[in-house]
């Protein structure tokens, strides 16, 4: 081997280049090609080069080039979503342009002159959950197409099986923690596990949901110019030390407790949607989102409404933590939807306060699930968990005025259809199905 080098290096110092030849001008080095031989040889080729590249682009346009390089399979092939599920190839990259998502709407979201948009596409991440499948229930019934993305933790596939089969409706088991291109006009971003049960179970996974999934919808909503709404909460204002809470108050958060995997993630997802909103011009908007109940709950999430209504369907005490005379404010499901549809649609971005003004301390709740449900359930009190709030009550005059939005339902209203849910759940007894229940209220 050694030796056959030594004989090619020898070879080649005894070679004498042949510069009579234009192939061999190589040999010259830099700067030493002819001018004449230039013109001569090598600008015809470079002109029938820029032709063909020329005639190439005209020929197939921007929009019909996808830059993403690994496709995934459409959910639902005889979906008319035209929605592709594809990977994205600069991970989740929030800056970049994928151009996919353009051939309908541009990055401002408008649709190109001469197409018509028939009726919106919707993102509804964590739309397999409590709330997101009334949200859900709501946009298919007014005639939008609404693609569900859950990673199925806390939501289950009950709540939207009445959608299957519907070619408006998608349903993709995701984590939002990694990224996904969806073709939408508009984003609910709802992900998220939402009862301390839930969010302290893995709080750092907690955290990254509300940071790394916060981003990448964010950053979804960049790339094909879509709404992003968050769904924020009333956790932002921590143990308040303002009542009621109003939207300019900043809020009281402990921010290494065990709660606040959730409180400062939130924070944090607020942080992010106005820094995209303000940086990168996306159309955001910001709910705050105060106690909800109703049907479809988690049975045993630990809130305080699905836990009494749970304990005296089962015949057991009700559970008051510390004194009882903490308070907290409970708004029916439909309301809270009717005032995310109400802010998603409207001009202003936020934050808004959504949640039913009404008081109770949770001594006087445990009295209306006692007069809802069994008037002999007893009451037992139990030591307060770390970091409860003393007093929650949203003030919702900026909601009144701006969305013309206020609930309409009260306790005594709705927890009787959140009962009737529980029982059938609870007793297996599923013949009432639970599609009409929201539209009771
Ligand atoms: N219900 C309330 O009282 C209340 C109050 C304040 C704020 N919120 C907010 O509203 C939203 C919905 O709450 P909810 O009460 O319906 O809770 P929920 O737990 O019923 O629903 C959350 C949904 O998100 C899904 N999810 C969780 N982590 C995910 C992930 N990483 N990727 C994909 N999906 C994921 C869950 O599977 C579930 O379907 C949450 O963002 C919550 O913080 C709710």
């Amino acid at each position: 081997m050694t030796s056959e080098l030594i004989h090619r290096s020898q070879t080649t110092q005894i070679q004498e280049p042949i510069v009579d030849s234009p192939r061999h001008f190589k040999f010259l080095g830099k700067g030493r090609y002819p001018i004449g031989y230039m013109f001569r040889e090598r600008i015809p080729f470079i002109l029938i080069g820029i032709a063909i590249v020329t005639l190439f682009f005209s020929t197939f346009p921007q929009s019909s080039r996808s830059h993403v390089s690994v496709w995934d399979s459409v959910v639902q092939p005889e979906s008319d979503l035209l929605t592709r599920r594809v990977l994205y190839e600069e991970g989740s990259g929030s800056g970049s342009s994928i151009g996919y998502g353009r051939t309908l709407a541009n990055v401002d979201g408008k649709v190109p002159l001469g197409l018509e948009r028939k009726s919106l596409r919707v993102l509804v991440t964590g739309g397999a959950g409590f709330v997101g499948s009334h949200l859900v229930d709501r946009l298919i019934g007014r005639g939008d197409s609404v693609i569900v993305v859950d990673n199925l933790f806390t939501g289950r596939k009950e709540n939207v099986v009445h959608h299957f089969g519907n070619p408006r409706f998608e349903l993709i088991r995701h984590d939002v923690v990694e990224p996904i291109l969806l073709e939408v006009d508009q984003i609910y971003h709802l992900a998220c596990p939402a009862s301390p049960v839930h969010y302290k179970f893995n709080p750092v996974k907690t955290i990254k949901t509300n940071v790394v999934g916060t981003l990448n919808m964010l950053g979804l909503a960049k790339r094909v110019g879509a709404r992003f709404l968050l769904t924020s909460t009333s956790e932002v204002y921590g143990d308040p030390l303002q009542h009621p809470q109003v939207e300019t108050y900043w809020g009281n958060v402990n921010p290494i407790g065990v709660r606040s995997c959730y409180d400062e993630g939130k924070r944090t997802a607020e942080t992010l949607t106005m820094d995209y909103h303000r940086g990168l011009g996306i159309e955001v908007r910001i709910a705050r989102i105060f106690n909800t109940y109703g049907p479809r709950m988690c049975i045993d999430d630990g809130r305080v409404v699905s836990n009494f209504v749970a304990q005296a369907l089962r015949k057991e005490p009700l559970t008051v933590y510390g004194d009882g005379k903490q308070t907290r404010s409970f708004q029916y499901v439909s309301d809270l939807v009717e005032g995310l549809m109400r802010l998603m649609e409207g001009d202003h971005v936020g934050p808004f306060n959504l949640g039913n003004p009404g008081e109770f301390t949770m001594l006087e709740l445990a009295q209306v699930v006692q007069e809802t449900i069994d008037p002999n359930a007893k009451i037992e009190f139990r030591p307060n968990t770390e970091d409860d709030p003393h007093k929650r009550k949203p003030d919702i005059s900026k909601a009144k005025e701006l969305l013309s939005w206020e609930p309409t339902v009260s306790l005594r209203k709705g927890l009787p259809l959140m009962v009737s849910d529980f029982k059938n759940r609870i007793f297996g007894d599923q013949r009432d199905g639970d599609r009409s229940i929201l539209t009771k209220a």
